[in-house]
């Protein structure tokens, strides 16, 4: 079965909250809590192409997320070399990786190189993939995303919702349909502003480690009777 939204192919968005508190209920460490969603998120990019989903967008780490213990950053971007270097899976699922964050040679700009290394060779290796196009955001944060997008317009002297649209880290991504919230927090934090306008919003209480097909299915459905 296909998802798509009048016509065109659906972009899901998640914000993937509740790692930490997925832990603390089972006594482990956060550090397992991120483990587990990175396998959560896995799951549901199998889900996504099976549904036929056309971009699925995840909020893996945001500007303000690097305030966090040293030890649980470094546990995270570990997390995302794993995530990035699952591409036999990717190609399995005609799945091409894509990212937004701020361009690794913008000033504030704070994607490891090791993470870079591993955001490129993804990108390259899925890059023959016609399916679903995976995004990551990673050092991602929409108001720095906007102001870029604002500044380079203006410099290019037209400000218009089409020439920001076109300054975006990635200008070819599609307006959100449908944007999950997992873990019970009803708040959007700083993901995607401008592509989500006019998005629906599916909040669970789920914790995002917790997130599986049923639930993907469930939020999909949600989809039906929500007005464009
Ligand atoms: C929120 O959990 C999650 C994040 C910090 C970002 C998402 C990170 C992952 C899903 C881990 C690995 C994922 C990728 C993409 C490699 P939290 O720590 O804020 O949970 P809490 O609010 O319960 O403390």
């Amino acid at each position: 079965m296909s998802a798509s939204v009048s016509n065109h192919p659906l972009h899901v968005a998640c914000i993937m909250d509740g790692n930490g508190r997925w832990a603390r209920r089972r006594g482990l460490p956060r550090t397992d809590g991120h483990t587990a969603g990175e396998e959560a998120l896995a799951e549901v990019v199998r889900s996504a192409a099976a549904r036929q989903v056309g971009w699925l967008t995840a909020f893996g780490f945001s500007t303000e997320n690097w305030v966090r213990p040293r030890t649980e950053v470094r546990h995270i971007l570990s997390l995302h070399r794993k995530l990035f270097s699952r591409t036999e899976e990717m190609n399995r699922n005609n799945a091409r990786t894509r990212w937004i964050g701020r361009p690794f040679s913008d000033k504030g700009a704070r994607t490891p190189v090791l993470v870079q290394k591993a955001i490129t060779k993804a990108i390259a290796d899925t890059s023959g993939n016609t399916g679903l196009s995976v995004t990551i955001a990673f050092d991602y944060g929409s108001r720095a995303e906007l102001v870029r997008a604002s500044r380079l317009a203006m410099s290019q002297g037209v400000v218009t919702p089409s020439s920001i649209q076109a300054n975006l880290y990635d200008p070819e991504m599609p307006p959100v349909d449908l944007l999950v919230r997992t873990s019970g927090e009803a708040r959007i934090s700083n993901f995607m502003l401008w592509q989500i306008k006019g998005a629906h919003i599916y909040f669970t209480e789920r914790p995002w480690p917790d997130f599986n097909r049923q639930e993907f299915d469930q939020a999909i459905a949600s989809l039906t009777g929500s007005p464009a």
